[in-house]
């Protein structure tokens, strides 16, 4: 691997492991609840993330040149809540402008087994032909739009295989019963999307130490976090269960003393 390529991923994982804050709902959501002022809702918490993961417009309008947080820039899109179909993606965003925007990694999805299979693959090889000549990373983030009850092993595995074949550095992905499964059939690092708020806290904590256990090197994870009202408190516990092997317990220990 190439030194820049090593390099940016390097920024990204620093210890093996990794926490991304995605904020890129607003491509296909609009005003997301707790992200309708992006640059606010992000303050407190981007010192606890290895990586933001963002549009170029929120970028550009909600996030301080000087900021030192690693960036992964949201380059597929062109779909809406409202639309036909979610899966209809396409790259929205030039290699010229990802490099120009001097981010360490890229994220596009792939819709597999959705109409618009075909197209959002060649999005992800396309963009790795591209992202490669210039040492930048690209992660697929395996998307289901609004057919959530697909996310099992059998077919996660699929799809975060088909990632990596197309040759996605990371893969995001959902996490499942029997994750294992779904990180042995994926030669690259695969990192867990938190998907719609849950519950309770516990309930994330829970299946991220499963997912973390079984073998995900980290998490892409938002909206468990910034809509939660104690968006800090998560970050706190959701990384110490990342970085430093945290049991549930010692994470609900964390989120309790940290807010307060
Ligand atoms: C949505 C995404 C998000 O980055 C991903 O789903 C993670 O966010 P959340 O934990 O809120 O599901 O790809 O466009």
């Amino acid at each position: 691997m190439d030194w820049g390529m090593e390099n940016r991923l390097a920024s990204l994982i620093p210890d093996g492991r990794c926490f991304f804050l995605p904020i890129d709902h607003g491509y296909f959501l609009g005003p997301t609840r707790k992200l309708e002022k992006p640059g606010e809702t992000i303050k407190p918490l981007l010192p606890y993330a290895d990586g933001l993961f963002v549009t170029r417009g929120v970028l550009r309008a909600c996030v301080e040149p000087t900021e030192q947080t690693p960036i992964i820039l949201r380059v597929s899109g062109g779909t809406s809540v409202i639309g036909k179909d979610l899966s209809h993606e396409a790259v929205t965003t030039s290699i010229d402008d990802i490099i120009r925007l001097n981010v360490a990694a890229v994220g596009v999805s792939v819709f597999i087994g959705s109409d618009y299979e075909h197209e959002t693959i060649m999005n992800l090889a396309n963009l790795v032909n591209e992202c490669e000549r210039y040492g930048i990373p690209v992660m697929a983030v395996n998307a289901v739009g609004k057919e959530l009850e697909k996310r099992d092993a059998r077919y996660l595995s699929l799809c975060t295989r088909i990632c990596a074949e197309m040759g996605a550095k990371v893969v995001k992905t959902y996490w499942c019963e029997d994750f294992e499964k779904v990180v042995e059939g994926c030669p690259v690092p695969v990192v867990i999307a938190g998907g719609p708020k849950v519950d309770s806290e516990k309930e994330v904590f829970e299946f991220v130490h499963d997912g973390i256990e079984r073998g995900a090197i980290g998490l892409n994870l938002g909206r468990n976090v910034w809509q939660h009202p104690h968006p800090v408190a998560m970050m706190k516990a959701l990384r110490a269960i990342v970085h430093d092997d945290a049991t549930v317990e010692e994470a609900v220990d964390i989120f309790e003393t940290s807010k307060g």
